[in-house]
């Protein structure tokens, strides 16, 4: 038996990166998947590819940091698959700025984005979890649990998810429901388009390579992987957790060890 047979998943920014990596796994994996992002053709093209490898998926354009947006991503999930087992709130940006140069306007998209689009796909979810019990999966970051340079609205957002994350872990544990937050280390997608740095592949790896401890950078399926543990009964104990995938990058600073 697959491990999410019978389940229903919603996955916001999946048309891209972690997102497209956890839909296609959890299809895998028997679930039905609501495919969301904002990018419409990007959410169809990864919809298009489960379910003509037999799997079962419905394209949804939706911006998080849209109320409507966010209720019709959830009702018509429950409409096409009749219920809703998991809420991966997954879509995200990372743009660079200094705190005394940035603008409002930055400052608040990144927080919008990051921040209340997680509260908003929680907020339509929690209705249709609540029934049955279910999943709120969220997509922190390291930079959830340390400071980043640079990124200032980035880190407050992440922050918040994990604070939130919690939060919904102790309110909705009496439904059955369980949250958590997965925070990844350097992961090979595309957010540096959002970073307006390269969206190299290569460059990436060897940044991954030098700032894990394990010697690599994340790929979106190491990431699709931990989310697959956590959506899953076999983390049926696991709520409120705040799950690193950064190759110990957050355990401390690495430095040479004389030799003896
Ligand atoms: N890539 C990394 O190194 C890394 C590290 C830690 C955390 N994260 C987090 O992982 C998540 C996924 O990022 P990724 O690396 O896969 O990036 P990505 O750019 O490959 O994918 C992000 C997706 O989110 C979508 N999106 C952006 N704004 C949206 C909105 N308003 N509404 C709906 N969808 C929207 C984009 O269209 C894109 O398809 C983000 O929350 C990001 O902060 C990424």
């Amino acid at each position: 038996m697959a491990r999410l047979d019978g389940k229903v998943a919603i996955i916001t920014g999946a048309g891209s990166g972690i997102g497209r990596a956890a839909a296609r796994l959890f299809a895998r994996e028997g679930a039905k998947v609501g495919v969301a992002d904002v990018n419409a053709q990007r959410a169809e093209a990864v919809a298009a590819a489960i379910t003509d490898t037999g799997g079962d998926a419905i394209a949804i354009a939706a911006d998080v940091t849209k109320a409507a947006d966010c209720e019709r991503m959830v009702n018509e999930t429950v409409k096409r698959f009749g219920k809703l087992d998991i809420m991966y709130n997954n879509a995200g940006i990372s743009p660079m700025g200094l705190v005394h140069e940035m603008s409002e306007a930055d400052w608040r998209k990144v927080i919008d984005i990051c921040l209340t689009g997680v509260f908003l796909g929680t907020k339509y979810a929690l209705p249709h979890l609540m029934k049955q019990g279910g999943v709120v999966l969220n997509t922190a970051s390291i930079a959830g649990i340390t400071g980043q340079p640079g990124l200032p609205h980035y880190c407050a957002a992440k922050h918040g998810v994990i604070g939130f994350t919690k939060v919904v872990a102790l309110d909705y544990a009496k439904y059955k429901v369980r949250a958590a937050a997965i925070c990844p280390g350097a992961v090979v997608t595309n957010i540096g388009e959002s970073m307006g740095i390269s969206v190299d592949p290569e460059t990436t790896r060897k940044l991954g390579a030098a700032l894990h401890p394990l010697g690599r950078a994340c790929e979106p399926e190491d990431i699709a992987n931990a989310a697959l543990f956590l959506a899953s009964d076999d983390a049926a104990m696991v709520s409120g957790v705040i799950l690193t995938v950064d190759g110990a990058w957050t355990c401390g600073h690495t430095f040479p060890v004389p030799a003896q």
